[in-house]
């Protein structure tokens, strides 16, 4: 079976108390914090930048932070997010004027790279930065805000996305963000996803750890 990985998108935590949301949605079995960087100019909303990452950290977090940068353009925040203790950061290609550039700089700053498509961003931007991408992710809704219903075709892109994967012969983690829940966790696993993004999912449960549960029970099944 695959390394599944579950990470929680703080985007649907209660940000009066982000601290604490982290640490129990960590009790509660999260794999992955997933932080959603947004400018209102890449995407239509304003949300949280590397002081709270590094917020996250003084205030204890260890977990891996999973910086999912909707900004342009990126490499500033690139080397922001690198000092405030990221532990993968992704960027869209469409954002970045020099796409190799931007994914070495992740590197070079100790941290796991990473290219988000969009539902409709084509995947001939991973033509030729295979070697230099740790994690694909791809949006099953379109960027900008929590709570999007899945868009279905993005099953058949991770089963497209999942060959390249295979047919390169490398350790590049398979993630999907928006839409996703208990109720279709299964499907999109199937088609090859291994790190699942789910915000309003997750934090809009009373039970973190019973979401948690019950979507780690679909992906065993
Ligand atoms: C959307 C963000 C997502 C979002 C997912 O632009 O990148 O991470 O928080 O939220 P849900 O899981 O509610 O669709
Ligand atoms: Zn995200």
């Amino acid at each position: 079976m695959a390394d599944f990985k579950i990470a929680p998108s703080i985007l649907s935590a209660d940000f009066a108390r982000l601290g604490e949301e982290v640490e129990n949605v960590l009790a509660a079995g999260a794999d992955i914090v997933h932080f959603d960087v947004m400018d209102n100019h890449y995407v239509p909303n304003l949300t949280i930048g590397p002081m709270v990452c590094k917020a996250l950290r003084d205030y204890g977090v260890t977990a891996p932070i999973d910086a999912h940068l909707m900004v342009k353009p990126v490499d500033r925040m690139i080397g922001e997010f690198i000092k405030a203790g990221a532990s993968y950061i992704t960027f869209h290609p469409e954002a970045s004027e020099h796409i190799d550039r931007s994914l070495q700089m992740i590197r070079d700053g100790g941290c796991q790279s990473g290219l988000v498509f969009n539902p409709a961003t084509p995947l001939h931007y991973l033509d030729h930065v295979m070697d230099k991408v740790d994690m694909i992710l791809l949006m099953s809704v379109n960027p900008g805000f929590g709570g999007q219903k899945f868009i279905p075709s993005t099953l058949d892109k991770l089963r497209l996305v999942r060959e390249r994967i295979d047919a390169s012969g490398r350790d590049i983690r398979l993630e999907v963000d928006g839409g996703v829940g208990i109720g279709n966790i299964a499907e999109i696993a199937a088609a090859g996803a291994d790190t699942f993004v789910a915000g309003s999912a997750i934090f809009n449960t009373d039970d973190y750890a019973a979401t948690i549960a019950q979507m780690r029970a679909e992906l065993a099944k």
